[in-house]
């Protein structure tokens, strides 16, 4: 059965894709390019660094690596800005109860992120407290679609890949999800997270005994 639930956290737990596409887009514009919504698509779940590289491939603008170090840094100064100011009102729907609800359960809870923002982020809105382990981008090497955040995540809480839902917007995390050997659950689109063993709109969709429901695929 299932005995854990692991966490994207962006984009499934808080709305932090508008302040990642306005920290981006200021610097698109300072190097003089535009950088739209649909552009921002392709930024999601990809980590910071990986992010810039595909800006500037839109920008068709191609810099050295301590430079590129220095952008990094300055549009994760305009998004910690913004991200200090955040509040539990920018939980997305469902998010807390489905927490509480798992908690309730008996069911163990982890951070699986790519952010070395997460503990700001989740200090902010209240959500530090739901979680046995948290591994986010201070604590990873590899990115997500490799399994390691998730792999690590469960070993932390003591309990097998195949006891494990892993939940995610992005297809590298499914992607990462399917490699650590855990089944998921898409918060999105059918297209885009099709891999996934169930697909539902928002957490506010999600209950324990659907959990389980999983586990029996
Ligand atoms: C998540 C987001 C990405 C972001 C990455 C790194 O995966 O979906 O948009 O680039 O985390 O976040 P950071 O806060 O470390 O720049
Ligand atoms: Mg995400």
């Amino acid at each position: 059965s299932i005995k854990a639930c692991l966490f994207d956290l962006d984009g499934v737990l808080v709305d932090t894709a508008k302040y990642h596409y306005l920290a981006w887009k200021r610097l698109a514009e300072e190097l003089g390019f535009e950088f739209s919504e649909h552009d921002n698509e392709r930024l999601k779940g990809v980590s910071r660094m990986a992010s810039l590289d595909i800006l500037l491939s839109i920008g068709g603008i191609d810099l050295d690596k301590a430079t590129k170090l220095e952008l990094a840094e300055r549009k994760n100064n305009w998004y910690f800005e913004m991200i200090t100011k955040m509040d539990d009102s920018e939980i997305l729907p469902g998010a807390l109860d489905f927490l509480k609800d798992c908690r309730e359960n008996g069911l163990k809870v982890a951070l699986g992120s790519a952010s070395k923002n997460a503990m700001t982020i989740l200090n902010n809105t209240g959500l530090t407290p739901y979680f046995d382990a948290i591994i986010d981008g201070t604590r990873t090497t590899s990115a997500k679609p490799d399994p390691e955040v998730f792999t690590l995540g469960a070993s932390e809480l003591g309990v097998l890949p195949e006891q494990c839902v892993v939940f995610e917007d992005a297809e590298a995390g499914i992607e990462a999800a399917q490699r650590a050997g855990m089944r998921s659950v898409g918060i999105g689109s059918p297209i885009s997270l099709g891999k996934a063993n169930l697909v539902v709109a928002s957490l506010g969709e999600m209950t324990v005994t659907r959990l389980q429901e999983i586990a029996s695929v």
